[in-house]
């Protein structure tokens, strides 16, 4: 989508507009367009979302905005998120079930929302007996089981801000994470099922906490199979503590959710950017949990009496918002599945879909790619109604939008195509679906409040509605961002305001959120989302970036240099391809591939694996020196080569082609 002089080019045809159906419309949480006029006057509109909320103390100010972009939202508001999830639903649900989870294996735990009360206290107690004190960052490694959400609320109850880390990270990338946290304590499970297998996941925190540079003093261990500790588990003296022996001592805690200002943080979410470091986005209480609450209930539709299935992994932003905090903050049933979505068939998300009887739906395009290849024979058996559809974290392409919308839609469920990342907190671009109608590849309209903007490189507006490609950037803030980069405001700066904002100015006005991405905005209004113009890849909607996995790479002892560059995938949107070179005296054997995928899969996990390896003599550099990863992009895509001219040595890049493609 860009080209080698760096401005943003869009192929694009036009899509027909579908209608949401009218008994959507008839119940829909929000069918006014007024909503967008309420929004509109900023900041007081926003109080309409955080008024769906149970605040100790009321905010004085909805926002400041005095100290770019260090932005507040509802200044002086109190409240524990952890009481907005659970203890404020009992009175009037107390025996509903806040979470509903399916083991990989068939089993089935219905929390209700005074069980959800009574182990979240109990865990906040045994948080507190390991030493945790309000302000501690504890870091999370824990896959899709009870354990995860019930530590995030435990974590929340207390004060402590969770760090979680997707179970799918290597023990190295958690180590980065709990070093750059200074965590002292650490939560993992002693293992979870994969496609019928067993895997041993306290390894990787024991690997971690030895290579981290933290003092890490404490590693809870959660069980699988509750107080039955996995045999090839073993503890570590003096540090592994498990839940379950601590959980019996309070059994019957009670633990005071603390009083949390609302600009406090609730938790960090690392990401990927541009440099090898990945980022801690900072998320605050009072705006966040507003923010994805209120979205849960305008975009997402959620009723409290609905069960809603996001079948996303806790262990990423869509997870933190849109199965935990927006769904239990609304009271809803959230359900949750431990593995595979081909295990043990490929129909396993449809027969799920039909037992629990879901109404709400939320998945990837890259998961829609997925279950078309498998085909419609796996859905026919199956029985279910859903009455909304989401997808996130890529764009999706028509073909597949039209897929999802009559097969698992039944040309009856709205969807929606949510723009949004792990800094914005929440949804930003998407349309409200009883309000507008769907567009296939189009995330459409911004949400109610939020100002896009397509800005062009110098960081001038296109015009709006011109169909114009440019960089998406956001004017105006919201309560959903992110606060900082966790220790390192210089760098939330940088990454995200530098480049389109007036850094000097006091005004909030001038400045502008670099999203880093490109996109259209169209004639109709709706925006289409174009995908990352910066060194970020997105495979199977995981977000990776290059620097990340060209530095795992480079500590293969055999490599020179080495550049990725995204390449296309049918199924799994983008895959990162690696050229490399080796160092002298070094043979390009099967055995040196070999360790360069073992080292992306012991940095960052195996689903950063490289897909191919090129050998090289040589990677394009320009004359400085830099390398020119687009042109790599050009021949792993099988596109023409982008200009040349800038090379040191021009003829590299065909070199490199000719390797790869033949003649
Ligand atoms: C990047 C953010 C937000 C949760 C999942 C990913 C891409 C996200 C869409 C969409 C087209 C999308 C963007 C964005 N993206 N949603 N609906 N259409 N692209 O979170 O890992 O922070 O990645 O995902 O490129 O910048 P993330």
């Amino acid at each position: 989508m860009s080209n080698d002089q760096g401005t943003i080019e869009a192929r694009l045809t036009e899509q027909e507009y579908f209608r949401p159906p009218s008994k959507f419309v008839g119940q829909a949480n929000v069918s006014d367009p007024a909503v967008y006029d309420r929004f509109d006057d900023f900041p007081e509109g926003f109080e309409e979302y955080a008024d769906l909320l149970d605040w100790e103390q009321r905010w004085d100010e909805t926002f400041d905005g005095s100290n770019p972009p260090f932005f507040e939202w509802f200044v002086g508001g109190k409240l524990n998120a952890s009481y907005n999830c659970v203890d404020r639903h009992l009175d009037e649900r107390k025996n509903r079930t806040a979470l509903l989870w399916e083991g990989e294996g068939g089993e089935q735990r219905n929390i209700t929302y005074r069980d959800l009360y009574r182990e979240v206290n109990t865990m906040a107690a045994v948080l507190r007996e390991v030493g945790v004190q309000e302000d501690d960052v504890v870091t999370l490694h824990l896959p899709m089981l009870p354990a995860l959400p019930i530590t995030m609320l435990a974590c929340a109850r207390i004060g402590a801000p969770h760090s979680e880390v997707f179970a799918g990270f290597s023990a190295s990338a958690l180590a980065d994470r709990i070093d750059d946290a200074d965590s002292d304590v650490v939560v993992t499970v002693d293992g979870y099922y994969r496609r019928g297998e067993f895997l041993d996941h306290k390894q990787k925190a024991d690997q971690a906490v030895e290579e981290a540079d933290s003092d890490v003093d404490t590693v809870l261990v959660w069980e699988r199979h509750e107080g039955d500790l996995h045999d090839d588990v073993e503890l570590v003296e003096g540090r592994d503590v498990l839940v379950s022996e601590l959980q019996a001592d309070h059994e019957r805690a009670r633990v005071d959710p603390v009083t949390r200002d609302a600009e406090d943080p609730l938790f960090l979410m690392y990401t990927s950017g541009t440099t090898g470091q990945p980022k801690g986005c900072q998320h605050r209480t009072g705006g966040y949990l507003s923010y994805v609450t209120g979205t849960s209930k305008y975009v997402l539709d959620i009723e409290p009496d609905d069960t809603y299935w996001c079948a996303a992994d806790i262990g990423w932003i869509t997870g933190h918002s849109y199965i935990v905090y927006g769904p239990l903050a609304l009271g809803t049933t959230s359900v949750m599945y431990e593995g595979a979505p081909d295990h043990p068939h490929k129909g396993r998300i449809w027969e799920t879909a039909e037992k629990y009887d879901v109404d709400v739906f939320h998945t990837s395009p890259t998961a829609v790619r997925m279950f078309m290849k498998w085909g419609e024979q796996y859905l026919a058996e199956y029985d279910f109604d859903f009455r909304h559809m989401t997808t996130v974290g890529e764009p999706i392409q028509p073909e597949a939008w039209l897929w999802y919308y009559k097969h698992i839609g039944d040309e009856d469920a709205v969807i929606v195509d949510t723009w949004w990342q792990t800094e914005t907190g929440g949804h930003l671009i998407t349309n409200l679906p009883a309000i507008q109608d769907m567009k296939p590849g189009s995330a459409g309209r911004p949400c109610p409040g939020i100002e896009p903007a397509i800005l062009d490189d110098d960081g001038d507006e296109i015009e709006p509605r011109s169909g114009r490609a440019g960089n998406l950037a956001i004017t105006r803030p919201w309560p959903g961002m992110l606060q900082t980069v966790y220790g390192d405001d210089e760098r939330f700066i940088d990454e995200y305001w530098q480049r389109f904002s007036d850094t000097d100015s006091d005004d909030w006005r001038d400045w502008n959120y670099e999203a880093g991405d490109g996109a259209v905005h169209e004639e109709d209004g709706y925006f289409r989302i174009l995908g990352r113009l910066d060194d970020v890849m997105n495979v199977a909607g995981h977000r990776l970036g290059t620097m990340e996995l060209e530095s795992a790479i480079a500590e293969v002892e055999d490599v020179a240099e080495a550049a990725v560059a995204a390449r296309e995938d049918a199924e799994k949107g983008e895959v990162p391809d690696a050229y490399v070179t080796l160092r002298e005296g070094v043979e390009a054997t099967e055995e040196v591939r070999e360790r360069i995928v073992a080292a992306v899969e012991d940095e960052i996990g195996k689903f950063a694996r490289p897909a191919n390896v090129v050998f090289c003599d040589d990677l394009p550099k320009t004359r400085s020196g830099k390398i020119m990863r687009r042109l790599l992009a050009d021949i792993s895509n099988e596109e023409e080569l982008g200009d040349t001219t800038t090379l040191r040595d021009p003829s590299v890049p065909e070199r490199i082609r000719e390797q790869v493609h033949g003649d």
